[in-house]
């Protein structure tokens, strides 16, 4: 059984309590005093049954002790080899990207304590997520986004699954500004990764992964930093996977902030003496995020894995991502950051050569499709074969 833990002062909560945060205001975190064998959750590779099949309640043991789930399933994702690199693609969830595997135990433990509405701010992923599975589970789900700043296809995906979208004036931040407190008042469930429940979920990207590896950890795990629920999840699953006696050797981490949106680089480079908040712009608008919520638990991740923090700017993350979509994988901006962040990582000698590299692609393809968009690319013709070959011969691959 598990129970709610302050990261900063240790005070404890039962699981079932709503809250989000300590009485001292730190964040909290989900613990439990099992100790695991990782073969079961081999054996279950081989199940017919959802719940087996899901990447996420695969580890159910360590990651939610409940036999009601909101399940997909989740998970299960590809793991390619690519020019010498890894890419472990989340964007092959249910919705598109990761954050089902997160969503699928917050929604979870929602209806374990209840709830009947639930909310989250976003910048388009989790909230289509959140839609996806309130839908499932019956709740309403009601998402507040940055206006005019989430991508297309995520704001329409959000919409189908019946979310109500609020729209408010400001950015991400101010939107998380503002869920925090609505939520509170009106006495909504929240699902944001500040909500602990998340991060459990998320932790089985590592463990699958590292299933993937059969149980070999890589030398770095390259991950886009946002609002830095990832990295923490990801800390979080390599400090348990060691604790259980699941792995030998700890990965490090890499988190890839985009220049325009670097809170947690500047900190980084000043050994974290101090937390930064910026006003964030950046073409990759998940990460378009200046104030992230789980930072101090993203400062325990890059220390215990001996990780480091770097920043790309947009027009590496844009050639990154051409270099992923010719691989014939594809992903959205935000994603290509870890391939961009790899590149410079490698050039100022910190990857080294030989080294294992698995890239965590975050989000699918479509989710922008604005920034999939090469008009140079589309030639409107006659409906003759001359037409056809005086295009042909002109570019002979279309590329
Ligand atoms: N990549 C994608 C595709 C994302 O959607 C996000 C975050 C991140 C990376 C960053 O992850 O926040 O855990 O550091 N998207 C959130 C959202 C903010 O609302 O969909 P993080």
């Amino acid at each position: 059984m598990e129970w709610l833990q302050c990261i900063a002062c240790g005070t404890k909560y039962d699981a079932l309590q709503i809250r989000y945060t300590c009485e001292c205001g730190n964040l909290l975190s989900v613990e439990r005093d099992t100790r695991l064998d990782r073969d079961a959750f081999d054996d279950r590779l081989t199940s017919r049954s959802a719940i087996d099949r899901s990447g996420v309640w695969r580890f159910r043991e360590a990651v939610l002790h409940t036999d009601k789930v909101v399940t997909h399933p989740e998970g299960a994702t590809r793991l390619y080899e690519r020019n010498g690199l890894f890419f472990k693609h989340e964007g092959e969830n249910p919705t598109g990207s990761f954050k089902d595997r997160g969503m699928t135990v917050a929604v979870t433990q929602a209806v374990r304590v209840g709830a009947t509405a639930v909310a989250c701010a976003s910048t388009g992923n989790t909230s289509a997520s959140l839609a996806a599975y309130a839908a499932q589970a019956g709740l309403k789900a009601v998402v507040f986004v940055p206006a005019g700043k989430v991508a297309s296809g995520k704001l329409a995906q959000t919409l189908a699954y019946g979310a109500t979208v609020l729209s408010i004036r400001g950015d991400f931040d101010a939107a998380m500004r503002l869920v925090r407190e609505a939520s509170e008042r009106l006495g909504i469930y929240l699902v944001n990764s500040i909500n602990p429940f998340r991060i459990e979920g998320q932790k089985t990207i590592i463990w699958e992964l590292l299933q993937d590896l059969r149980w070999e950890s890589p030398d770095w795990i390259v991950v886009p930093a946002g609002n830095l629920g990832n990295t923490s999840a990801f800390g979080k699953a390599i400090r348990e996977a060691r604790a259980h006696g699941w792995i030998e050797k700890t990965p490090r981490l890499a988190s890839i902030q985009a220049e325009g949106a670097n809170p947690f680089f500047r900190s980084w480079n000043e050994a974290f003496a101090t937390r930064h908040r910026v006003a964030a712009e950046t073409v990759a608008s998940a990460i378009r995020i200046g104030d992230p919520v789980s930072y101090e638990k993203a400062v325990t991740a890059i220390r215990e894995t001996d990780g480091v923090v770097e920043q790309v700017t947009d027009a590496e993350i844009l050639a990154a991502k051409r270099e992923i979509d010719m691989m014939g994988i594809g992903c959205e901006p935000a994603s290509a950051a870890t391939l961009a962040g790899v590149h410079k990582l490698r050039a100022a000698g910190v990857i080294r050569e030989g080294e294992r590299v698995v890239c965590i692609l975050t989000g699918h393809i479509l989710k922008d499709p604005e920034a999939n968009y090469r008009p140079e690319n589309i030639h409107e013709i006659e409906a003759t074969v001359d037409a056809v070959e005086s295009v042909i011969v002109a570019s002979p691959l279309g590329r």
